[in-house]
């Protein structure tokens, strides 16, 4: 499969400060990528060049098969975005700004802007004010205005800032549905880790302009085969078995929590243990293993301590 989106070794430079630094990675067609850093990371600058905002100083960066370098208009064809905050007249109705929008993309058929009004679910507002609108119903313009022209790649810089639960999950379910049902490729940058969770296939997490490697959500659970984990032991035998535990550990490592005894271990060694309770007759009710999440991971790549 082509990805709709593709950079190679993408760099930005803004006086002596590399911005993006050599940013590699491609979003699929039905794809949600979550594109996740701490302010200043290099989200905007990034996604500035994607949708033609800002040149690009190295690399390429290739939309359904065009280079936005070799062939500017036509790559931009296939791209939809909504950077910061939609535009949106508020003197006017959601219908004259998506027409004024309209314009600029040159013959939309008239059809399609009743189709895209009722897939974002606007047709019963369309014709009040945008000044009467909710802050997540801004949004759903937003995101009509940016599919208006059938893009196959829709670019969202930070979509949740100031959105309520309800909004965020309104945009969530227009998102997958619109990739999962016409297989639009979708780019959304954040910082906010727990509804990125809920949104996006893939992530990748930018940090002062370097890229992590990209990950699925099941990548990140389950971690590298053998990687060192924290388990927990449920017993019948608590202090028998904490005895066992300190015969083939390091000391301080077993340790007593909760009713539970926990230790940080690899796959096999917990498998071993395991059979060493089994035979010193102690029960083993469940054995559970702390799983890694999109936070640690997040954590580990920013080094960062504060986290919203
Ligand atoms: N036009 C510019 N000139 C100089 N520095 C800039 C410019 N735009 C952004 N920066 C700097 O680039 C870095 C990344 O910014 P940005 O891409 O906006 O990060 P993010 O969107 O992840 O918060 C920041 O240090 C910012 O100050
Ligand atoms: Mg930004």
């Amino acid at each position: 499969m082509t990805p709709v989106l593709e950079l190679k070794n993408v760099s930005k430079t803004f006086g002596k400060k590399t911005v993006v630094d050599n940013v590699s990675f491609s979003v699929n067609s039905g794809e949600i990528f979550g594109f996740l850093g701490p302010n200043g990371a290099g989200k905007t600058t990034t996604i500035k060049m994607i949708v033609g905002l800002l040149s690009i100083d190295k690399g390429e960066i290739i939309i359904d098969g065009t280079s936005l370098k070799k062939d500017f208009e036509k790559a931009l064809r296939n791209v939809g975005g909504i950077i910061e905050n939609p535009e949106l007249y508020s003197y006017m109705t959601g219908r004259q700004n998506l027409k004024i929008f309209g314009r600029m993309h040159g013959s939309i058929p008239k059809e399609r802007y009743d189709e895209i009004i009722q897939k974002v679910k606007l047709s019963n507002r369309i014709d009040e004010k945008v000044k009467k609108y909710s802050l997540g119903m801004r949004q759903r313009l937003g995101v009509a205005q940016a599919l208006l022209h059938n893009p196959k790649l829709l670019v969202l810089d930070e979509p949740t800032n100031g959105l309520d639960p309800a909004g965020i999950r309104d945009l969530r379910n227009t998102l997958k549905e619109y990739a999962e049902k016409d297989g639009l490729a979708v780019l959304v940058s954040s910082h906010l880790l727990s509804e990125m969770e809920l949104m996006c296939d893939r992530f990748g997490i930018i940090d002062k302009g370097a890229l992590t490697d990209v990950k699925t959500l099941k990548d990140i659970r389950l971690g590298k085969e053998n990687e060192i984990r924290n388990y927990e032991f449920d017993v019948d035998q608590l202090e028998k078995a904490f005895g066992v535990f300190e015969k083939y550990l390091t000391p301080g490592n077993p340790k007593i929590v909760d009713g539970r005894l926990s230790a940080r271990l690899s796959k096999e060694a917990a498998a071993k243990l395991n059979a060493k309770l089994v035979k010193t007759d102690i029960k083993v009710y469940s054995i559970n293993q702390a799983s890694h999440t999109l936070e640690d991971e997040y954590i580990a790549a920013t080094k960062s301590e504060q986290i919203h």
